[in-house]
This record gives structure tokens, sequence and C-alpha cells, in this order.
């Protein structure tokens, strides 16, 4: 990113590293938010490049025994660090988190409990995978505090989820989206990715529908991406599978959008559909600026301006805790200029919009001529990507930031 004054810190370094006093001001006055990272899957899909293992990969070198008790010792210095403010969202996410099971995953809550403290009427929500779920899963997890579910769907076509390498059957996603409404989670969603080879308008219907059939009051819906250095981008290159088509994308993109807000859910990032109240407040305090603490390997943090990320291998991350240190594998103080770019950059995919006071002159004038476009339109004093503009947001933060 533009101006970024990144550094990569080494071991001792880590061992030193601190929160300046300015980044902490306020800190608890705004709200603030846990994410966990889990870095364990049963199976790799070829189209993912998360920071994530599977058993065999991991060999001895580390478990979710040596990762818990990392993670515990990061969540203490982490509320020694930042003044223990008690925590308004937190987000268990991976890798398959519900690979720790109901138990597991209330002893991560509990660690934040006893490190930070819940604020009152905490949002906290764990990712779980369809195939590591049952009713037991999540009375357990409804009765150790947690409010929100997010299940990994991705289709709900057989052909679909064997290209992308997912092991769940096609009923499973929903059949685990109505066990954890009949355990009394309200707020539950549902992951789908579209776009993938040899996926058609019928398949992703047959999603849809059964989205739409399982009650959720949240969707996330991503293109398929190719990510260099997986397995899906090397049959890509092949030429065992064709490349996602931008026109398909955006046409079922716009499938997605219309049923969807049909039904009720409706946008509020591009990405992001909801019902009233439903939207992920967490996720909001990363697109609005918030402050987080990213535990486990490989997580970002943002407090105050600084950013930082944890090293990635889980054996290295427990080491380095088991020696005393915080696990960072580097910093970056934001400049006022890289606020202000991630602010356009994330503001601008919101339905709350852009804020224009917060452009200048040539950014304004350059927004005026997305408007004029079609692309953006203002409401107040804030400009909103239009239904085109959504398919094109990506250039729309360019024309306005160029
Ligand atoms: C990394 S996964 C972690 C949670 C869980 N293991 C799962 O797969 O649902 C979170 C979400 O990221 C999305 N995702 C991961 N890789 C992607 C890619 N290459 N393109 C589009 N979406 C992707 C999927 O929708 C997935 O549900
Ligand atoms: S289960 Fe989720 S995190 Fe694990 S490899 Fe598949 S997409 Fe990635």
């Amino acid at each position: 990113m533009n101006g970024t004054s990144s550094t990569t810190v080494g071991r001792d370094e880590a061992a030193a590293f601190a929160l300046p006093e300015r980044a902490l001001v306020g800190v608890g006055s705004r709200p603030f938010g846990i994410y966990v990272h889990v870095p364990f899957c049963a199976t790799r899909c070829g189209y993912c490049d998360f920071n994530t293992y599977t058993a065999g990969e991991l060999g001895t070198s580390a478990s979710p025994q040596s990762w818990m008790e990392g993670l515990r010792r990061e969540l203490d210095v982490a509320a020694q660090m930042t003044g223990a403010p008690a925590v308004d969202t937190v987000f268990v996410g991976g890798g398959t988190p519900s690979l720790l099971g109901g138990d597991g995953l209330a002893d991560v809550l509990g660690a934040i409990r006893s490190s930070f403290g819940l604020a009152g009427g905490a949002e906290v929500t764990t990712e779980s995978n369809p195939e590591s779920t049952s009713p037991e899963f999540f009375d357990r997890l409804r009765a150790g505090g947690f409010t929100r579910i997010s299940l990994g769907m991705q289709s709900a076509a057989q052909h679909v989820l064997k290209v992308l390498d997912r092991t769940h059957t096609p009923g499973r996603a929903v059949a685990a989206a109505l066990e954890a409404r009949a355990a009394g989670f309200e707020h539950v969603n549902l992951d789908l990715i579209y776009g993938t080879p040899g996926e058609r308008d019928e398949d992703l219907d047959l999603s849809l529908d059964a989205v739409l059939s399982a009650g959720v009051d949240h969707v996330s819906a991503y293109a398929l991406i190719v990510e260099d250095g997986t397995a899906l981008a090397r049959r890509v290159r092949r030429g065992e599978l064709p490349a996602p088509d931008d026109d398909v994308l955006a046409s079922r993109y716009e499938r997605i959008d219309a049923r969807l807000a049909e039904a009720g859910l409706t946008w509020y990032e591009v990405s992001n559909w909801a019902r009233d109240d439903a939207a992920c407040r967490h996720n909001l305090g990363y697109w609005d600026g918030g402050d987080w603490w990213g535990a486990g390997p490989g997580a970002h943090s943002h407090v105050g301006g600084v950013r930082w990320w944890n090293v990635k291998h889980p054996a290295r991350y427990a080491d380095q805790l088991a020696a005393g240190a915080l696990p960072v594998g580097g910093s970056e103080q934001l400049t006022a200029e890289d606020v202000h770019v991630e602010r356009v950059m994330l503001t601008a995919r919101l339905r709350t919009g852009l804020p224009v006071p917060e452009l200048d002159a040539a950014e304004q004038r350059a927004a005026e001529e997305v408007v004029a476009d079609g692309l953006l339109v203002r409401e107040g004093d804030h400009l909103v990507l239009t239904d085109r503009g959504r398919l094109l947001a990506d250039a729309v933060v360019r024309t306005v930031l160029r």
C-alpha cells in the first residue's frame, strides 16, 4: 500500500513489541474486537490459501494443545498491553474452528472471558465446517456463550463441491444451519462461493433455494478467486479447468443479489447480505477502522493506527509464546495517507457509503465523474455504490483515489 511504513521485525524486536502510548488513547471507548485464528483443517481445499495446516503437514511440530497454550498466553499479554477493555465482538475463524469441538471452542471463549471479559450484549461468532458439526455441538456452543454461527456452505451442487474439494454432502450445510437455529442461534450465516468452473446458473439457483430454505439471517457470497500457489491455480494453468469468467461472475452476482433482496436479505457490504440488525458487527469493525486484537498464528491486529501480524507457523507461534515473547512477525505504523486510502477502499464497499467530507478536492472531482457514469449515487453527504457500481467496486475506488 502507498506510503506504508512497513517493517518486518526479527525475534528480538518481536520480544520487545509494544504499542506506543498514542495507539492506546481511547481504547475501550470505541468498540474492541478479538479475532482468534484456528490454523487446523482436516483436508486442504484446492482453492484455499488461508494459513491452515492438516495434521499430516504439522506432524508432531504443533497440535491443538500447543496452540491453545500459546493462545492463552497471547490473550493474557494482550489484555495487559491494552488495559483489558471489555470485548464487544469475538470472531473465531480459520481454518476449521469446529475441529476443536464444542468443548474446545468453549475453552477459547473462556480464555477471552478470563483475560479481557466480555461487554454486555457481545457478539460472539465461530466459523464452522458443516461436516464437523452436530446438534450437540451447537447446544454446547450456545451454552458456552456463542451468539452467532457462520457455516462454510459454498454450494448445494455436488459437482461444484467436488471441484472445490469440499467434503460435506450437498444437504449438510442447510441441515447444520437448521440445527444451529434449533439450538437457539438467532444469527446464522451461510458462506457461498460462486463462479466455480463447471457451475451453471441452475446450480447457483439450487444453492440459493437451499440458503433460503435454511431461514438464515446473513449470507456472504464470494466470487471464486484463483489464488497463486493453490492446487486450483495449477489445474487452471494446466488447462484442466477454465478460469472464472468476469461476465459470468457479474451475472451470478446479480442473480444472488436479486434472490436475496426479494427474500428480505439486503446488502450492507458488497459481498454481504443480512436481515435487519443482523449485520456482522465484528466485520463492520474491520471495515470502519475499529480496534481489534488478532490472536493465533498469522492473525492480523489493528489498534489505534498500529497494525501488526503474527508469525504464520503454529510451531513457531507456540514456541515464541512459550519463550515469553509475543509472536509478532511484522508491524507498521499507519500514516495519515494509509488511513485515508484504507477508509476510502473499505467505506466505498459499504451500503452506508463513502463520506464525501473525507475526500479531498481532487477525489471529490473524480467521484463526481463516477456519479456521472452511474456507478455511485449521492445520499446526503455519502456516496453509495449503485447496483452496477457494486460489480465494479474496485475500479470505482481506483478512480476516486487516482
Ligand atoms: C477460509 S474459510 C474458513 C472457514 C471454513 N474453513 C470454511 O471453509 O468455510 C472462510 C471462507 O473464505 C472463503 N474463501 C476461501 N478461499 C476462497 C477463494 N479462493 N475464493 C473465494 N472465497 C474463498 C470461503 O467462502 C470460506 O467459506
Ligand atoms: S476448510 Fe476452509 S480453511 Fe480449510 S482449506 Fe477448506 S476453505 Fe480453507
